[in-house]
């Protein structure tokens, strides 16, 4: 629905040759005044190739941080500054130093979802929807990965290579437990069960599909039945109604909202684009180290296929 503010913003967003990037989870009406609603690779990817001068990031901060990282010329704002990321803030450079240390010579993949600072410490990044890929893709026996420790132990199953883990969670992932999905299975007999790999491995096992938020919409739409149970953050159901509407989707549990996602309202996009506020600014130094893991996980996710569980 087109309200009186969301036109303002459309109004402003081209006098001010703007674009407005947002996540899957963010509130609907947000990525209904979006140019580009996608999952966190889609969005890194795009920001390599944005005409506009302006992005206006509707996510959290470490998706903001990774546009700017990517495309250093380009004003990022992002609406609420406090508009986190728990998972990222569970590890700092000065701790994956330390795990460095303890294992020299053995190389990083750091999952997206981490400050640059961190990135900075790392030899490669990756998402939920190439985390698999760009492990395997390292000449090594051994790999450290951090921080998310479920996504970790996803890899884990669909790699020959062992895998250091870090011991983060992200806590809207973990909160859902087995007991829901099978409460919800046994209200939804024969529905399929898609999960984002952040969830906890019992529950991943319990999966049909395990994949990035937007990889979602193609396994939706090749679900055998009319049901699509949802173990993702609650944005997710937007898309997925817009792109499959002849499926029926139900969440898996009430908990999953991020409240960091949340933070992002029509009322704070318009007021950054109004007065430019808010601008995300990575330290050259910082930026110059942390663009290397994010352009070997773009080069190794080009072109490349695999099969559907080995997805992520
Ligand atoms: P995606 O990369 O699958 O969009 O997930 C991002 C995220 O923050 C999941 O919690
Ligand atoms: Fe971070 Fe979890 Fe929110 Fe994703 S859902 S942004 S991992 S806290």
């Amino acid at each position: 629905m087109t309200t009186a503010i969301s036109r303002q913003i459309l109004q402003l967003k081209r006098e001010k040759d703007a674009v407005i990037l947002a996540h899957n989870y963010q509130r609907s009406e947000v990525q209904d005044i979006a140019d580009i609603v996608g999952d966190s690779f889609e969005l890194a990817l795009k920001a390599k190739t944005l005409e506009q001068n302006t992005v206006v990031f509707c996510g959290v901060h470490f998706m903001a941080e990774s546009c700017k990282i990517l495309a250093p010329e380009k004003t990022v704002l992002l609406p609420a500054m406090d508009a986190g990321c728990p998972l990222a803030d569970t590890i700092s450079a000065e701790g994956l130093r330390r795990l460095k240390a303890e294992h020299p010579g053995i190389p990083v993949v750091t999952y997206i979802n981490s400050t640059a600072a961190v990135k900075a410490e790392s030899d490669y990044c990756c998402t939920s929807a190439n985390a698999t890929r760009v492990v395997n893709a390292i000449d090594s026996d051994i790999v450290i990965f951090a921080p998310d420790a479920n996504l970790g132990s996803f890899v884990q199953q669909h790699t020959r290579k062992k895998l250091l883990l870090w011991d983060g969670h992200c806590i809207v992932h973990q909160r859902v437990l087995v007991e829901e999905i099978l409460q919800v299975k046994a209200i939804h007999e024969g529905a399929l069960v898609i999960a984002h790999p952040e969830c906890q491995p019992d529950v991943v096992g319990m999966a049909d599909v395990v994949c990035s938020t937007s990889k979602m919409i193609p396994e939706s739409k090749a679900a055998p039945g009319d049901t699509v149970i949802i173990v993702t953050e609650e944005g997710m159901l937007h898309p997925l109604k817009k792109a499959v509407p002849e499926k029926h989707f139900i969440l898996a549990s009430p908990k999953l909202i991020c409240r960091n996602m949340k933070k992002i309202t029509l009322e704070n996009v318009l007021k950054v684009l109004e007065s430019g506020e808010n601008t995300v600014n990575v330290d050259p130094m910082t930026a110059k180290r942390a663009m290397v893991p994010l352009e070997r996980m773009l080069a190794i996710s080009a072109g490349t296929k695999t099969s559907k569980k080995m997805e992520v």
